[in-house]
């Protein structure tokens, strides 16, 4: 029998990034300065990145070194293994060969340090003494707080409310490695203080609390802002998973690949897998790229492709990607990193150019096929990634039906071990599925209708 896991040696590690601003067929849009409506250039970011990051920000290189220091600490946890899924094969009695990429392996339990670590080397390197960000699930939260422990730099991590209710572990880790966390919104910042006036209630949302976090990067000259997703160099950063992946495949003797999968919140996970792959697709290659996302969150599905600021007050630039809104709230669902208005430039623009197709699941479906996974390879997937197997199960059904074999592959990006409140909800039938009436997104696109229009939609 072919082997279970197949494993790289960290000689084998990737000592690049793959930049797909160099191959993609369309160019990017450029970011708006959120004032004038103009493009903006690297000097106007300067306030909240360092320059290293902004320069790989609008990189057209198709590779970008990964710095030593960087590679030093990637090497506690990468390579990654793969694995061939044969149990879960079985359980779905499917013909096709599916494989995962685990991204669980890392200290803080998901792929998310795989850019916390250059974001905070890079910023030590440029004398930032501190780093404010925002955290969804808590899995960005606690990388940043990692990372930001290796390299001797304060965090402070601004948490959406109900992940800060639901996660209480998520909270002890961020704090274990010795950054401060509050509750989003919170009454520090005056992001904040505005929305717990109006809502005093609020759930929270990612679009908040980045709000949050760059006010206080805006407002402390010390202090830089870090993202952990959507943005360019995220991406970047994390296309070590596809890179491990292809190498990997070729050694459990596959030839290629018939469909890639990924969950999408911002992107980075989806991206940091099929970006190496899309770059085949982009050369010829016949590759399915399947982005799955939550129907009560479907911004790929649903979303426009418009200019949207990426947070809910309106401080970050206007950027081109597909959006339900930037007021927009999404229902308090437990799969917390996927719950974000807008998603990545790049992943949207490969969409428009037709590299990559959206498919959205409801969260007790997506549920039962995590729980499907657990009981055949044993892993508890975070509630994020089992949206991608719950594209996994639709791919593998499809290839049967077709009556063909097809090579499958899927990131999965964190396990599920503070998420098991979620999967309690699951099992004892307390989870709601929350499918989005048409007016509540009509509603939160009205707030985008004045903003400028990309080039694609005139
Ligand atoms: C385990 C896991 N997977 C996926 C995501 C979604 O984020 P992204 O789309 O940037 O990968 C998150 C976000 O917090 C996460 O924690």
């Amino acid at each position: 029998m072919p082997d279970t896991k197949i494993l790289l040696p960290e000689s084998e590690m990737p000592r690049s990034w793959y930049n797909v601003m160099a191959d993609a067929p369309s160019p990017p849009q450029p970011p708006l300065h959120p004032g004038t409506g103009q493009p903006i250039g690297p000097d106007d970011l300067a306030p909240l990145f360092p320059m290293d990051l902004i320069l790989q920000e609008v990189s057209g290189e198709g590779e970008i070194a990964i710095p030593e220091e960087v590679l030093d600490v990637l090497r506690l946890w990468r390579p990654t293994p793969l694995y061939r899924a044969h149990r879960l094969e079985r359980a779905l009695g499917t013909r096709s060969r599916i494989y995962y990429k685990y991204e669980g392996v890392s200290p803080a339990g998901s792929h998310k340090p795989n850019t916390a670590v250059p974001q905070a080397y890079y910023n030590a390197k440029a004398g930032r003494r501190r780093i404010a960000t925002e955290t969804g699930a808590g899995q960005w939260g606690s990388s940043m707080a990692l990372a930001c422990s290796f390299f001797g730099l304060e965090c402070k991590v601004y948490m959406v409310r109900v992940s800060y209710d639901q996660k209480p572990y998520r909270r002890m880790m961020i704090e274990t490695w010795g950054a401060s966390v509050v509750p989003s919104p919170s009454p520090d910042t005056n992001a904040g203080r505005t929305m717990l006036e109006q809502h005093p209630d609020s759930p929270g949302s990612l679009g908040i609390a980045i709000s949050e976090a760059v006010e206080d990067a805006a407002t402390h000259d010390d202090t830089s802002y870090a993202l952990g997703s959507v943005l360019n160099h995220v991406l970047l950063h994390q296309t070590v998973i596809g890179q491990e992946a292809h190498r990997q495949l070729a050694l459990a003797g596959e030839k290629g690949v018939d469909v890639v999968i990924g969950c999408v919140g911002g992107g980075s996970n989806f991206g940091g897998l099929a970006l190496p792959f899309i770059r085949d697709k982009i050369a010829g290659a016949d590759i399915e790229v399947i982005a799955c996302e939550p129907a009560s969150c479907p911004t790929l599905t649903r979303g426009p492709f418009s200019y949207d600021f990426g947070d809910t007050a309106q401080l970050t630039p206007l950027v081109p990607m597909h959006t339900l809104g930037h007021d927009f709230v999404p229902p308090g669902i437990h799969a917390g990193g996927l719950r974000y208005h807008g998603v990545a430039p790049l992943i949207s623009q490969l969409m428009l150019d037709g590299l990559l197709r959206p498919e959205a699941y409801r969260q007790n479906e997506v549920f039962a096929s995590a729980v499907t996974f657990a009981r055949s390879e044993g892993i508890v997937p975070a509630p994020e990634s089992a949206h991608a197997i719950k594209g996994v199960v639709e791919a593998a059904k499809r290839a049967d039906d077709e009556g063909v074999e097809r090579v499958i592959l899927f990131n999965l990006s964190g396990h599920g071990h503070f998420d098991m409140s979620a999967y309690d909800a699951f099992l004892h039938e307390r989870l709601e599925d929350h499918e989005l009436p048409e007016e509540e997104i009509e509603r939160a696109l009205r707030a985008i209708e004045s903003l400028p229009k990309p080039a694609a939609t005139v």
